[in-house]
């Protein structure tokens, strides 16, 4: 019997390659670049399951280049890169990789929260540039968070880690702003769950942990960002157009807030002009999932919901609920 292919957009790690190799004919897009439309429309057109990453757009050109296409298994826990409705109208399901990126997404929001508030990037930029001249008492002073206030925009399982180690490592309070109420969590960290204006009036810490979908879209924009303390961080690892980040160098020039720590953009992997300027920032390419832990993890996940699809004897992990 002739076996199942599979076209991967982009070499990834290799463990879901390996374990789809055994069953499949697996083909690889061979540039370690985003692939092209053109190229990708090949692929669609040649395979029976696509692998792909979130920066493939999978729009209804693609989807409907192959009315046989069995699945579509998004190597990322966002999807906002597929019209997974277009997908479901066509009976086509779509696999995600939560779960597995969890601890390296939140250890990274802790990574970036550190940095920005101890300036951590600043001094490092300013002592190997040879600018220390000796300990100064006022020198490159940053923030404690101990005791202060960090506002969790979206509880899922990303942001409920964050908070965990927020409130567990640096005794933190939590605030969270969700569209359920989660009791149990409540209960366990002290935490409150606040509307999103309550929670940026008062956080010391902002922390953004949503998906992107129409309703998040520029969901902190200029009227958001004066709702901030002075004093106050926002900090980034969902999706980038989440926030308004042309308004956010604004509010960061005008020293509205105190600083901001991205790993995503708007208009990645382009930056808003002036973002790379400003000193109180501190920028990571898209890189929160980039441990070797979870993209191995991701990668197994991403093959196994193609297995589970193509053969009745295997399980697909995570197929995406429309
Ligand atoms: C990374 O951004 C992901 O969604 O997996
Ligand atoms: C992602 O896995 C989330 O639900 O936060």
């Amino acid at each position: 019997m002739q076996k199942p292919k599979v076209f991967v957009t982009r070499k990834i790690p290799d463990k879901g390659l390996n374990l789809l190799k055994k069953h499949c004919e697996v083909k690889i897009h061979p540039h370690d670049h985003v692939i092209s439309k053109k190229e990708l429309l090949a692929g669609v057109k040649w395979c029976d399951a696509l692998l792909c990453l979130l920066t493939d757009k999978i729009d209804k050109s693609i989807i409907n280049a192959n009315p046989n296409l069995k699945i579509i298994s998004n190597y990322a826990v966002g999807y906002n890169n597929i019209d997974v409705k277009h997908a479901a109208s066509k009976k086509i399901p779509v696999g995600n990789t939560p779960g597995v990126l969890t601890d390296a997404v939140a250890e990274h929001t802790f990574a970036l929260m550190l940095a920005i508030t101890k300036r951590i990037t600043e001094s490092d930029q300013f002592t190997k540039k040879g600018k220390y001249k000796g300990w100064a008492p006022m020198l490159l002073l940053g923030t404690e968070l101990k005791g202060k206030t960090l506002g969790v925009v979206g509880l899922g399982r990303i942001g409920a880690e964050v908070a965990e180690k927020a409130v567990m490592g640096m005794e933190m309070n939590v605030l969270y702003h969700n569209i359920h109420k989660k009791p149990k969590f409540e209960k366990k960290y002290n935490a409150k769950k606040v509307s999103l204006s309550t929670l940026l009036k008062k956080s010391d810490v902002v922390t953004i942990h949503v998906p992107l979908i129409p309703s998040t879209h520029h969901l902190i924009g200029k009227k958001e960002l004066a709702l901030m303390k002075k004093t106050a961080y926002l900090v980034n690892t969902s999706r980038g157009p989440i926030i308004d980040e042309k308004a956010l160098v604004t509010a960061l020039k005008n020293k509205q807030i105190q600083g901001a720590a991205l790993d995503v953009y708007e208009n990645e992997p382009k930056l808003s002009p002036g973002l790379n300027k400003l000193d109180n920032v501190v920028l990571t390419p898209h890189t929160a999932s980039a441990t070797i832990e979870a993209r191995q993890a991701m990668s197994e996940i991403a093959a196994k919901n193609i297995l589970g699809v193509l053969f009745k004897r295997f399980k697909s992990p995570s197929l995406v609920k429309v």
